[in-house]
Protein backbone atom coordinates (compact mmCIF):
# COMPACT_ATOMS: atom_id res chain seq x y z
CA UNK A 1 0.00 0.00 0.00
CA UNK A 2 1.41 3.54 -1.22
CA UNK A 3 -1.65 5.49 -1.36
CA UNK A 4 -4.21 5.88 1.62
CA UNK A 5 -6.91 5.23 -0.32
CA UNK A 6 -10.72 6.41 0.67
CA UNK A 7 -13.45 4.37 -0.63
CA UNK A 8 -16.85 5.74 -0.47
CA UNK A 9 -19.75 3.98 -1.62
CA UNK A 10 -22.89 4.30 -3.73
CA UNK A 11 -25.84 4.31 -2.36
CA UNK A 12 -27.38 3.47 -5.49
CA UNK A 13 -25.34 0.61 -7.04
CA UNK A 14 -26.31 -0.68 -10.53
CA UNK A 15 -29.62 -3.92 -9.34
CA UNK A 16 -28.08 -7.21 -10.24
CA UNK A 17 -31.05 -7.84 -12.75
CA UNK A 18 -29.78 -4.90 -14.62
CA UNK A 19 -26.12 -5.60 -14.09
CA UNK A 20 -26.66 -9.28 -15.70
CA UNK A 21 -28.59 -7.35 -18.83
CA UNK A 22 -25.59 -5.41 -19.21
CA UNK A 23 -22.64 -8.20 -18.83
CA UNK A 24 -24.86 -10.18 -21.61
CA UNK A 25 -23.81 -8.27 -23.90
CA UNK A 26 -21.49 -5.09 -22.78
CA UNK A 27 -20.91 -3.78 -26.51
CA UNK A 28 -17.85 -1.64 -25.69
CA UNK A 29 -17.27 1.60 -23.91
CA UNK A 30 -21.28 2.33 -23.35
CA UNK A 31 -21.87 1.18 -19.50
CA UNK A 32 -19.40 2.08 -16.69
CA UNK A 33 -19.20 0.34 -13.46
CA UNK A 34 -20.80 1.80 -10.49
CA UNK A 35 -17.01 3.84 -9.08
CA UNK A 36 -14.69 5.66 -10.10
CA UNK A 37 -10.86 6.36 -9.10
CA UNK A 38 -9.29 9.98 -8.51
CA UNK A 39 -5.74 11.34 -6.97
CA UNK A 40 -4.98 15.09 -7.45
CA UNK A 41 -1.24 16.07 -7.74
CA UNK A 42 0.12 20.17 -7.11
CA UNK A 43 4.15 20.30 -7.23
CA UNK A 44 4.13 21.18 -3.30
CA UNK A 45 2.03 18.73 -2.17
CA UNK A 46 2.81 15.48 -4.49
CA UNK A 47 -0.19 13.04 -4.71
CA UNK A 48 -2.87 13.59 -2.36
CA UNK A 49 -6.55 12.50 -2.01
CA UNK A 50 -6.73 9.02 -3.46
CA UNK A 51 -10.86 8.61 -3.31
CA UNK A 52 -13.11 5.53 -4.70
CA UNK A 53 -15.99 7.24 -5.26
CA UNK A 54 -19.52 6.78 -6.82
CA UNK A 55 -19.21 7.10 -10.95
CA UNK A 56 -20.49 10.77 -11.86
CA UNK A 57 -19.66 13.89 -13.62
CA UNK A 58 -16.45 15.59 -13.12
CA UNK A 59 -16.38 19.44 -12.17
CA UNK A 60 -14.34 21.37 -14.30
CA UNK A 61 -13.52 24.65 -14.71
CA UNK A 62 -13.85 26.37 -17.70
CA UNK A 63 -9.81 27.20 -18.05
CA UNK A 64 -8.65 23.94 -16.98
CA UNK A 65 -5.77 23.61 -19.21
CA UNK A 66 -6.59 20.23 -20.60
CA UNK A 67 -10.23 21.92 -21.92
CA UNK A 68 -7.34 24.10 -23.95
CA UNK A 69 -3.99 22.46 -24.39
CA UNK A 70 -5.04 18.67 -24.60
CA UNK A 71 -2.36 18.33 -21.89
CA UNK A 72 -3.63 14.15 -21.05
CA UNK A 73 -2.40 10.72 -21.10
CA UNK A 74 -4.42 7.38 -20.68
CA UNK A 75 -4.31 3.92 -20.70
CA UNK A 76 -6.19 0.74 -21.75
CA UNK A 77 -6.08 -2.41 -19.96
CA UNK A 78 -8.38 -5.28 -18.70
CA UNK A 79 -9.35 -7.22 -16.24
CA UNK A 80 -10.53 -10.84 -16.33
CA UNK A 81 -12.16 -13.68 -14.60
CA UNK A 82 -11.25 -17.02 -14.22
CA UNK A 83 -13.72 -19.91 -14.42
CA UNK A 84 -12.66 -20.63 -10.52
CA UNK A 85 -13.93 -16.17 -10.14
CA UNK A 86 -10.82 -15.52 -9.72
CA UNK A 87 -10.06 -11.37 -11.12
CA UNK A 88 -6.90 -10.58 -13.00
CA UNK A 89 -5.05 -8.35 -15.01
CA UNK A 90 -2.48 -8.88 -17.84
CA UNK A 91 0.60 -7.17 -17.83
CA UNK A 92 -0.92 -3.78 -15.71
CA UNK A 93 2.71 -3.59 -15.23
CA UNK A 94 3.59 -2.74 -18.78
CA UNK A 95 0.41 0.04 -18.72
CA UNK A 96 2.11 2.33 -15.98
CA UNK A 97 5.36 1.68 -17.66
CA UNK A 98 3.93 3.30 -21.06
CA UNK A 99 1.78 5.96 -18.69
CA UNK A 100 5.27 6.86 -17.33
CA UNK A 101 6.48 7.89 -20.54
CA UNK A 102 3.31 8.99 -22.00
CA UNK A 103 3.07 11.34 -19.20
CA UNK A 104 6.59 12.86 -19.31
CA UNK A 105 6.25 13.48 -22.79
CA UNK A 106 3.20 15.45 -22.17
CA UNK A 107 4.91 17.11 -19.19
CA UNK A 108 2.90 15.25 -16.49
CA UNK A 109 3.91 14.73 -13.65
CA UNK A 110 5.05 10.65 -12.55
CA UNK A 111 3.01 8.26 -11.17
CA UNK A 112 4.79 5.78 -9.79
CA UNK A 113 4.21 1.93 -10.97
CA UNK A 114 2.85 0.78 -7.63
CA UNK A 115 0.71 3.84 -6.97
CA UNK A 116 -1.11 3.14 -10.56
CA UNK A 117 -1.56 -0.72 -9.67
CA UNK A 118 -3.20 0.05 -6.27
CA UNK A 119 -5.78 2.56 -7.75
CA UNK A 120 -6.45 -0.02 -10.61
CA UNK A 121 -6.34 -2.90 -8.48
CA UNK A 122 -8.85 -1.54 -5.97
CA UNK A 123 -11.24 0.12 -8.55
CA UNK A 124 -11.30 -3.80 -9.66
CA UNK A 125 -11.71 -4.65 -6.28
CA UNK A 126 -14.53 -2.59 -5.46
CA UNK A 127 -16.41 -3.44 -8.79
CA UNK A 128 -15.59 -6.66 -9.03
CA UNK A 129 -19.21 -7.75 -9.92
CA UNK A 130 -18.67 -5.76 -13.00
CA UNK A 131 -15.84 -8.42 -14.13
CA UNK A 132 -18.20 -10.39 -16.97
CA UNK A 133 -17.43 -14.08 -16.62
CA UNK A 134 -17.20 -16.67 -19.67
CA UNK A 135 -18.79 -19.70 -19.17
CA UNK A 136 -19.84 -20.06 -22.31
CA UNK A 137 -16.41 -19.82 -23.96
CA UNK A 138 -16.99 -16.35 -24.53
CA UNK A 139 -14.14 -13.12 -23.99
CA UNK A 140 -15.89 -10.37 -22.39
CA UNK A 141 -13.40 -8.33 -19.72
CA UNK A 142 -13.66 -5.22 -17.86
CA UNK A 143 -11.55 -2.35 -19.85
CA UNK A 144 -9.74 -0.06 -17.24
CA UNK A 145 -9.20 3.38 -18.29
CA UNK A 146 -6.95 5.29 -16.36
CA UNK A 147 -6.08 8.92 -17.67
CA UNK A 148 -4.32 11.97 -16.34
CA UNK A 149 -5.39 15.24 -17.28
CA UNK A 150 -4.29 19.12 -16.16
CA UNK A 151 -7.04 20.42 -14.36
CA UNK A 152 -5.36 23.96 -13.56
CA UNK A 153 -7.54 26.94 -13.77
CA UNK A 154 -4.93 29.05 -16.02
CA UNK A 155 -4.92 29.79 -19.76
CA UNK A 156 -0.85 30.28 -19.67
CA UNK A 157 0.95 27.51 -21.72
CA UNK A 158 2.79 25.57 -19.48
CA UNK A 159 3.01 22.37 -17.61
CA UNK A 160 0.01 22.15 -15.30
CA UNK A 161 0.32 22.88 -11.39
CA UNK A 162 -2.58 20.79 -10.68
CA UNK A 163 -3.05 17.45 -12.46
CA UNK A 164 -5.84 14.50 -11.75
CA UNK A 165 -5.87 11.01 -12.38
CA UNK A 166 -8.32 9.15 -12.64
CA UNK A 167 -9.80 5.09 -13.10
CA UNK A 168 -13.14 4.16 -14.69
CA UNK A 169 -14.09 0.90 -15.89
CA UNK A 170 -16.10 -0.54 -18.52
CA UNK A 171 -17.38 -3.66 -19.41
CA UNK A 172 -16.30 -5.14 -22.72
CA UNK A 173 -17.52 -7.21 -25.18
CA UNK A 174 -16.09 -7.86 -29.05
CA UNK A 175 -14.77 -4.01 -29.64
CA UNK A 176 -16.18 -4.56 -33.53
CA UNK A 177 -19.29 -5.36 -34.16
CA UNK A 178 -19.98 -8.37 -35.90
CA UNK A 179 -17.08 -10.00 -33.56
CA UNK A 180 -14.22 -11.65 -35.66
CA UNK A 181 -13.89 -11.10 -38.95
CA UNK A 182 -11.63 -8.97 -41.46
CA UNK A 183 -11.40 -5.23 -40.76
CA UNK A 184 -11.00 -3.37 -43.78
CA UNK A 185 -8.49 -0.58 -44.35
CA UNK A 186 -8.20 2.88 -45.63
CA UNK A 187 -4.93 4.23 -46.80
CA UNK A 188 -4.75 7.65 -45.83
CA UNK A 189 -2.29 9.44 -47.73
CA UNK A 190 -3.43 13.30 -46.65
CA UNK A 191 -2.95 12.97 -42.69
CA UNK A 192 -0.50 11.17 -40.77
CA UNK A 193 -0.60 10.61 -37.00
CA UNK A 194 3.28 11.30 -35.83
CA UNK A 195 6.41 13.20 -36.71
CA UNK A 196 9.91 12.86 -36.14
CA UNK A 197 9.90 14.39 -32.18
CA UNK A 198 6.27 14.30 -32.09
CA UNK A 199 3.95 12.27 -29.45
CA UNK A 200 3.48 9.09 -31.72
CA UNK A 201 4.80 6.67 -29.15
CA UNK A 202 2.82 8.52 -26.21
CA UNK A 203 -0.69 7.52 -25.70
CA UNK A 204 -2.50 10.82 -25.65
CA UNK A 205 -6.00 12.26 -26.73
CA UNK A 206 -4.12 14.51 -29.17
CA UNK A 207 -3.38 11.36 -31.52
CA UNK A 208 -7.07 10.23 -31.68
CA UNK A 209 -8.35 13.72 -31.94
CA UNK A 210 -6.09 13.97 -35.05
CA UNK A 211 -7.05 10.55 -36.24
CA UNK A 212 -10.49 11.19 -36.70
CA UNK A 213 -10.78 12.98 -39.65
CA UNK A 214 -8.87 10.20 -41.23
CA UNK A 215 -10.97 7.65 -39.68
CA UNK A 216 -14.11 9.64 -40.86
CA UNK A 217 -12.56 9.58 -44.38
CA UNK A 218 -11.90 5.45 -44.09
CA UNK A 219 -16.34 5.04 -43.61
CA UNK A 220 -17.19 6.97 -46.16
CA UNK A 221 -15.14 4.98 -48.39
CA UNK A 222 -16.69 1.92 -46.74
CA UNK A 223 -13.86 1.06 -44.65
CA UNK A 224 -13.45 -0.12 -40.78
CA UNK A 225 -9.91 1.69 -40.26
CA UNK A 226 -7.54 4.03 -41.08
CA UNK A 227 -3.95 2.98 -41.87
CA UNK A 228 -1.10 5.56 -41.00
CA UNK A 229 1.90 5.93 -43.20
CA UNK A 230 4.94 7.82 -41.93
CA UNK A 231 4.99 11.41 -41.89
CA UNK A 232 8.38 12.07 -43.34
CA UNK A 233 8.48 10.29 -46.50
CA UNK A 234 5.20 8.97 -46.33
CA UNK A 235 6.35 5.68 -47.37
CA UNK A 236 6.53 3.41 -43.98
CA UNK A 237 3.21 1.58 -42.44
CA UNK A 238 2.85 2.57 -38.73
CA UNK A 239 -0.47 1.37 -37.24
CA UNK A 240 -4.09 2.24 -37.17
CA UNK A 241 -5.83 4.56 -34.86
CA UNK A 242 -5.80 2.00 -32.05
CA UNK A 243 -4.04 -0.90 -33.19
CA UNK A 244 -0.35 -1.92 -34.23
CA UNK A 245 -0.12 -4.37 -37.30
CA UNK A 246 1.28 -8.02 -37.94
CA UNK A 247 2.69 -9.40 -41.58
CA UNK A 248 2.91 -13.29 -41.58
CA UNK A 249 5.18 -14.55 -44.58
CA UNK A 250 4.74 -17.37 -46.66
CA UNK A 251 8.35 -18.87 -44.98
CA UNK A 252 6.71 -18.08 -40.87
CA UNK A 253 8.49 -15.53 -40.78
CA UNK A 254 6.59 -12.04 -39.19
CA UNK A 255 7.38 -8.34 -39.24
CA UNK A 256 5.52 -5.53 -37.35
CA UNK A 257 6.52 -2.10 -38.35
CA UNK A 258 8.63 -0.16 -35.83
CA UNK A 259 9.34 3.50 -36.98
CA UNK A 260 10.10 5.47 -33.65
CA UNK A 261 6.91 7.19 -33.46
CA UNK A 262 3.64 4.38 -33.43
CA UNK A 263 2.34 3.43 -30.25
CA UNK A 264 4.00 0.13 -29.18
CA UNK A 265 0.79 -1.57 -28.02
CA UNK A 266 1.33 -4.16 -25.18
CA UNK A 267 -0.93 -6.67 -26.86
CA UNK A 268 2.16 -6.00 -30.08
CA UNK A 269 5.11 -6.81 -27.55
CA UNK A 270 3.58 -9.94 -26.54
CA UNK A 271 3.13 -11.24 -29.61
CA UNK A 272 6.29 -10.96 -30.36
CA UNK A 273 6.84 -13.27 -27.37
CA UNK A 274 4.39 -15.70 -28.56
CA UNK A 275 4.95 -15.75 -32.06
CA UNK A 276 8.73 -16.78 -31.01
CA UNK A 277 7.82 -19.46 -28.66
CA UNK A 278 5.47 -20.67 -31.54
CA UNK A 279 8.48 -21.02 -33.59
CA UNK A 280 8.41 -17.87 -35.80
CA UNK A 281 11.10 -15.56 -36.33
CA UNK A 282 9.57 -11.70 -35.82
CA UNK A 283 11.18 -8.68 -36.86
CA UNK A 284 10.10 -5.23 -36.01
CA UNK A 285 11.35 -2.80 -38.37
CA UNK A 286 10.23 -0.34 -41.08
CA UNK A 287 7.64 -2.09 -43.56
CA UNK A 288 6.74 -0.30 -46.81
CA UNK A 289 3.79 0.36 -48.08
CA UNK A 290 5.08 -1.09 -51.23
CA UNK A 291 6.41 -4.14 -49.43
CA UNK A 292 2.64 -4.71 -48.59
CA UNK A 293 1.39 -4.46 -52.21
CA UNK A 294 4.15 -6.35 -53.54
CA UNK A 295 4.13 -9.06 -50.88
CA UNK A 296 0.31 -9.42 -51.38
CA UNK A 297 0.27 -9.52 -55.05
CA UNK A 298 3.22 -12.06 -54.88
CA UNK A 299 1.63 -14.06 -52.16
CA UNK A 300 4.65 -13.74 -50.21
CA UNK A 301 2.67 -12.15 -47.56
CA UNK A 302 0.24 -14.84 -46.26
CA UNK A 303 -1.68 -12.95 -43.76
CA UNK A 304 -2.20 -9.81 -42.45
CA UNK A 305 -3.67 -8.85 -38.72
CA UNK A 306 -4.13 -6.22 -36.53
CA UNK A 307 -4.25 -5.89 -32.37
CA UNK A 308 -4.61 -4.14 -29.84
CA UNK A 309 -6.38 -4.14 -26.06
CA UNK A 310 -8.80 -3.10 -27.36
CA UNK A 311 -9.60 -5.28 -30.50
CA UNK A 312 -7.52 -8.03 -29.38
CA UNK A 313 -6.21 -9.82 -32.59
CA UNK A 314 -7.64 -8.78 -35.48
CA UNK A 315 -7.79 -10.32 -39.22
CA UNK A 316 -7.07 -7.61 -41.52
CA UNK A 317 -8.86 -7.88 -44.78
CA UNK A 318 -8.24 -5.84 -47.82
CA UNK A 319 -6.57 -2.24 -48.38
CA UNK A 320 -8.07 0.35 -50.49
CA UNK A 321 -6.37 3.75 -51.39
CA UNK A 322 -6.76 6.65 -53.94
CA UNK A 323 -7.27 4.97 -57.32
CA UNK A 324 -7.06 1.14 -56.08
CA UNK A 325 -7.24 -1.86 -53.70
CA UNK A 326 -4.79 -4.89 -52.53
CA UNK A 327 -6.94 -7.71 -51.88
CA UNK A 328 -6.73 -9.29 -48.35
CA UNK A 329 -3.83 -12.22 -48.21
CA UNK A 330 -5.48 -15.52 -47.99
CA UNK A 331 -5.02 -17.14 -44.91
CA UNK A 332 -5.53 -16.31 -41.14
CA UNK A 333 -4.63 -19.56 -39.65
CA UNK A 334 -1.53 -18.15 -37.51
CA UNK A 335 -3.51 -15.04 -37.26
CA UNK A 336 -6.37 -17.21 -35.45
CA UNK A 337 -4.15 -19.41 -33.22
CA UNK A 338 -1.71 -16.12 -32.25
CA UNK A 339 -5.58 -14.79 -31.03
CA UNK A 340 -6.65 -17.99 -29.14
CA UNK A 341 -2.79 -18.49 -26.93
CA UNK A 342 -3.47 -14.58 -26.21
CA UNK A 343 -6.78 -14.98 -24.90
CA UNK A 344 -6.06 -18.46 -23.50
CA UNK A 345 -3.37 -16.94 -21.25
CA UNK A 346 -6.26 -13.70 -20.12
CA UNK A 347 -8.53 -16.13 -19.69
CA UNK A 348 -7.19 -18.68 -17.69
CA UNK A 349 -7.49 -21.26 -20.34
CA UNK A 350 -4.04 -21.82 -21.35
CA UNK A 351 -0.56 -22.09 -18.97
CA UNK A 352 0.71 -18.26 -18.36
CA UNK A 353 4.52 -19.55 -19.08
CA UNK A 354 5.54 -15.64 -19.56
CA UNK A 355 4.22 -14.84 -16.14
CA UNK A 356 2.06 -12.05 -17.32
CA UNK A 357 -1.03 -12.56 -15.47
CA UNK A 358 -1.20 -10.07 -12.07
CA UNK A 359 -3.87 -11.45 -9.77
CA UNK A 360 -5.94 -9.33 -7.96
N1 LIG B 1 -1.81 1.78 -31.34
C1 LIG B 1 -2.73 2.66 -30.93
C2 LIG B 1 -2.79 3.97 -31.62
C3 LIG B 1 -3.60 2.33 -29.87
O1 LIG B 1 -4.52 3.18 -29.45
C4 LIG B 1 -3.49 1.06 -29.27
C5 LIG B 1 -4.41 0.68 -28.19
O2 LIG B 1 -4.15 0.85 -27.06
C6 LIG B 1 -2.52 0.20 -29.71
C7 LIG B 1 -1.69 0.58 -30.75
C8 LIG B 1 -2.33 -1.15 -29.08
O3 LIG B 1 -1.79 -1.02 -27.78
P1 LIG B 1 -2.09 -2.07 -26.65
O4 LIG B 1 -1.80 -3.39 -27.23
O5 LIG B 1 -1.18 -1.72 -25.54
O6 LIG B 1 -3.51 -1.92 -26.29
C1 LIG C 1 -7.07 0.16 -26.40
O1 LIG C 1 -7.00 -0.81 -27.15
O2 LIG C 1 -6.96 0.07 -25.19
C2 LIG C 1 -7.23 1.50 -26.93
O3 LIG C 1 -6.99 2.42 -26.22
C3 LIG C 1 -7.71 1.68 -28.27
C4 LIG C 1 -8.87 2.62 -28.32
C5 LIG C 1 -9.05 3.02 -29.73
C6 LIG C 1 -10.11 2.01 -27.75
Amino acid sequence: MTMQITTTLSATPTDDTRLAEILANPGFGTHFSDHMFTVEWTPEKGWYDARITPYGPVTLDPAAAVLHYAQETFEGMKAYRHDDDSLWLFRPEANAERMKRSSHRLALPVLEVPDFLQAVEELVRVDARWVPGNPDGGEKSLYLRPFMFASEKFLGVRPAQHVTFMVIASPAGAYFKGGVKPVTLWLTEEYTRAGRGGMGAAKTGGNYASSLVAQQEAYAEGCDQVVFLDGQEGRYVEELGGMNMYFVFDDGSIVTPATGTILEGITRSSIIELAGKMGHQVTERRFGIDEWRDGVASGRITEIFACGTAAVVTPVGSLKYAGGETPAPAGQDLTMRIREALVGVQLGREEDTFGWMHRV
